[in-house]
């Protein structure tokens, strides 16, 4: 006998750990539009504004604005993939774990991986970044910008031109940062970039917009060799090595995001439609507005959490505006207080990996979520579980000094 099971209903929750985070209500209604087939010539104008709301999200110019279908990491994958020839020296500052994803990430692609270490909740300066292309000088420095698992968020206006100084290419993983925070593509001269959906775009995890310039396209172009099926009778591959995977080969997913419309994999409709809505959303908010909420939240909620007697993690002149790391205190267990607020308040908080496990929580205001009523609730929910929990919070005060940066701002 199979079993039978209920229909998926889940609890309501207020999700602000580092993501994902709650998808704005605006993104799940467009994922809920009926299917059209992926050559309806509605669904190749969607794909063509889903390029150019994205080359807004990223302010670049780039043609090469599309999505990856797949979680963020796919985005990164493609980018590595398609550009890292066996042997190729990248070099990745790590900030975090998700610098280490990209280490990991370039070395599959068989990449002689250097890479330069900070302390976690630190970011590095310039100069250091110049000393290791220096001694390394390798064909790609891969970054992260927002590095979710310290909350750090390494600044980038000076190394685009740093890596064009020394002819090496720049790709910046920006998953957690995008559009919670400045991201210059042409500006910084950063030569890749690539995202996900589920942090400040506040749309579900699954499709990972990218976008990359001229010196990535050439590269790419090198390696070009399409499939059997849908190559023409006198399509010549180009004289460099195959990209290793088909499903991430930005030279076949060029051909299938340009008016050729080569037929690739079939695109995730509901994904794109998700894709799109997100993307419409922040451009409608505007820049300005948009980096002024999130940055008020962050003040906000620091606020609060040090009036409770919390100390916050890491350099906070280089902290993330959309995710703050705070210390779990003394004689307290970290799980045990995020479990409670999840049962009775209904709120995720994030944990965290590595060397911070056990010794920070995460907490993410972003895009749809970062509002003032989510800063106070989880605050308020936090002092609550706090005292629970045996620790002597302050009555209330987190919720008073939040309050008072929000109404100092009005
Ligand atoms: C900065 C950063 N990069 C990459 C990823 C990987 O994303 P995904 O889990 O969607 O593949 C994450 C996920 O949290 C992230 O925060």
């Amino acid at each position: 006998m199979y079993e039978r099971y209920d229909e998926i209903n889940p609890p309501p929750r207020l999700l602000m750990g580092p993501g994902p985070v709650d998808a704005d209500p605006r993104v799940l209604r467009a994922m809920s539009m009926p299917l059209l087939g992926q050559f309806d010539p509605r669904f190749t104008e969607y794909m063509n504004e889903v390029m150019a709301l994205y080359r807004q999200v990223f302010q670049t110019h780039n043609r090469w604005t599309f999505l990856i279908d797949g979680t963020a990491r796919a985005g990164i994958e493609a980018l590595l993939t398609s550009v890292i020839l066996p042997g190729d020296k990248v070099l990745v500052p790590v900030l975090g774990r998700f610098g280490q994803l990209l280490c990991e990430i370039a070395r599959r692609c068989r990449a002689d991986v250097a890479t330069l270490e900070t302390e976690w909740g630190t970011v590095f300066e310039t100069a250091q970044i110049e000393a290791a292309i220096k001694q390394h000088r390798p064909k790609l420095v891969a970054l992260v910008q927002g590095d979710t698992s310290t909350t750090m968020a390494q600044p980038l206006a000076e190394i685009g031109p740093l890596c064009r100084a020394h002819d090496a290419l720049l790709y910046v993983d920006a998953t957690a940062s995008i559009t919670g925070m400045d991201l210059q593509t042409d500006h910084w001269q950063l030569d890749a970039v690539s995202a996900g959906l589920q942090k400040c775009l506040s749309g579900p995890p699954g499709i990972a917009p990218v976008t990359f310039n001229e010196r990535v396209e050439r590269l790419v172009r090198e390696r070009k060799h399409v499939e059997e099926g849908i190559r023409g009778a006198h399509q010549d591959d180009a004289p460099g090595e195959i990209i290793q995977s088909n499903y991430f080969d930005l030279a076949m997913l060029m051909d299938y995001w340009s008016e050729r419309r080569l037929n690739h994999h079939t695109e995730a409709t509901s994904m794109l439609y998700a894709a799109h809505e997100c993307a419409r959303i922040v451009v409608a908010e505007g820049w300005e507005r948009r980096f002024a909420r999130h940055a008020l939240a962050s003040r906000a909620l620091c606020a609060g959490l040090g009036a409770m007697g919390l100390s916050l993690f890491g350099d906070q002149v280089h902290k993330m505006p959309n995710v703050t790391g705070v210390y779990i205190p003394e004689g307290v267990t970290g799980d045990a207080v995020r479990a409670a607020m999840l049962n009775n308040f209904g709120i995720e908080i994030g944990t965290s990996f590595g060397p911070l496990h056990g010794r920070i929580w995460r907490i993410g205001t972003m895009g749809y979520g970062c509002s003032k009523r989510n800063v106070l609730s989880c605050l308020a929910a936090l002092d609550a579980t706090l005292r629970q929990h045996g620790h002597q919070a302050a009555w209330g005060e987190g919720v008073d000094a939040a309050t008072e940066v929000y109404a100092a701002e009005a």
